[in-house]
């Protein structure tokens, strides 16, 4: 027998497991507030939906087999193409702009460190039908609110926004044609990972561009702020038209009071082929760990993928960075007990009675609890304290002769008689739960 789940899937132990719903919570609350609904799809897909689109690195991390009927599949490693595929399909019926969200677990078989699993939980809010910088502004928001949900500030995180079109039209403005600004991409999205000699080389060798070129190229990443933005599309001759829709994107945010939350940076292009617009990622304030949070505008993806021509733009927010952030900053959820109310036999003639009792308050609502086999009042009432309950119910012959209970506070010790019918009737109290 294997004793340890498989490298990178978790087993989810009571503790971890609620932490995951308060997150799962927080996301469907944060996707409910922005009126976006729920959907699905299958976990395991056709191999060629993210062979087509979705970009060299997704698709060496795939779980691919052939299954039993001899077709090529694959364990979703990303939502975005069943999404693309779903929409497609009904696109005409549904009305514009869809806002659609939902939770997946993926599997990519990436080399395992800290935050990146083989599997993980994506919250992806996506909005099709919409081209202007308003729906790209909507979705940063959104996973902006997500964050903010579980208590962190400004200081603890920062949404990097970039423009693919920009972009390509500074590194085209360098002389830069289709393959290169791809091999481009690949080196300034690791500006700030890695030493920008290595990048220089890398780019030499994979655009063949000559030293000096090659720096001027990943320069392109170090534009950080608004003003050398401009200055360099400026420099550059590129239309200035060009650069609205990033700067329109970031207005809007400023209109919903989030400017802190947001900064201008070139170097985010995105590790997925099919991003065509204003992309995006979310990172701790230190960046010590990876993204939070990644997206951005894709408008050919459905075209490719269903023949439907429809803008789209959306991100997805895996569970891991976020679980971590949360836990380091000491946001994880409070220890609650998993009973409220434990029902203690003084002698076991009383057991009947306190399975009758439990079976009521059960009905009623409340979670409870008692002994599984005759014990001592003071071995139920220790079992009371480790399961966390907030009252020990006590029921002795006396009690059941007056059908009534004598109520425990377990944190302050205080006790208090009780009729029987008045505790099944008492509201769960919020302090319970
Ligand atoms: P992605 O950047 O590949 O984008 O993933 C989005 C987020 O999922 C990452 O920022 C990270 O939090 C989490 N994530 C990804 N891989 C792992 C992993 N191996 N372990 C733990 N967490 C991980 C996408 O998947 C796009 N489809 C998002 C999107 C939706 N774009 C438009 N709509």
């Amino acid at each position: 027998m294997h004793s340890q789940a498989l490298p990178g899937f978790r087993d989810f132990f009571p503790d971890e497991t609620t932490l995951r719903n308060r997150i799962f919570t927080v996301w469907r609350d944060v996707a409910a507030r922005y009126g976006f609904e729920e959907y699905d799809g299958p976990p395991l897909e056709p191999l060629e939906l993210y062979t087509q689109k979705s970009g060299e690195e997704i698709v060496s991390q795939l779980y691919a087999f052939e299954d039993k009927g001899g077709r090529a599949v694959a364990l979703r490693p990303e939502m975005t193409p069943t999404l693309a595929r779903m929409v497609a399909q009904r696109a005409r019926a549904l009305k514009k702009p869809i806002r659609w969200f939902t939770m997946p677990q993926l599997f990519r078989y990436e080399r395992q460190q800290r935050g990146r699993l083989r599997e993980h939980f994506q919250l992806n809010m996506d909005l099709i039908g919409e081209a202007g910088p308003l729906a790209d502004a909507e979705l940063i928001a959104a996973a902006v609110d997500v964050v903010r949900a579980f208590g962190l500030t400004a200081a603890d995180f920062r949404v990097r926004i970039s423009d693919r079109r920009v972009a390509q039209a500074l590194l085209a403005a360098h002389g830069l044609t289709g393959p290169q600004i791809v091999a481009a991409y690949a080196q300034i999205d690791k500006l700030d990972r890695d030493p920008p000699e290595d990048l220089v080389q890398n780019l030499m060798r994979t655009a063949s561009l000559e030293e000096h070129a090659a720096a001027r190229v990943l320069a392109v990443g170090d534009i950080r702020s608004i003003d050398a933005l401009r200055a360099a599309v400026s420099d550059a001759s590129i239309d200035p038209d060009t650069v609205s829709p990033l700067l329109e994107c970031i207005e809007a945010l400023a209109s919903m009071g989030l400017a802190d939350y947001v900064a201008i940076d070139m170097s985010v292009v995105r590790g997925l082929a099919y991003y065509t617009g204003i992309v995006f990622e979310l990172f701790d304030a230190r960046r010590t760990m990876r993204a939070i949070c990644g997206g951005g505008r894709y408008d050919g993806l459905l075209e490719a993928l269903g023949g439907i021509d429809l803008p789209a733009t959306g991100f997805g927010m895996g569970d891991v960075v976020l679980g971590e952030l949360v836990r380091e900053r000491g946001q994880a959820s409070e220890v609650t007990g998993a009973v409220d109310l434990f029902l203690v036999a003084v002698t076991s003639e009383d057991v009947p009675a306190v399975l009758g009792l439990a079976h009521e308050l059960r009905d009623a609502g409340r979670r409870v609890e008692y002994a599984l086999k005759a014990q001592s009042v003071a071995k139920q009432l220790k079992l009371a304290s480790a399961r966390a309950a907030s009252q020990a119910v006590l029921i002795g012959p006396d009690e059941r002769a007056r059908r009534e209970a004598l109520v425990r506070d377990l944190a302050t010790g205080e006790e208090r008689r009780m009729a029987l019918s008045r505790l099944v009737e008492s509201p769960s109290r919020p302090a319970d739960r």
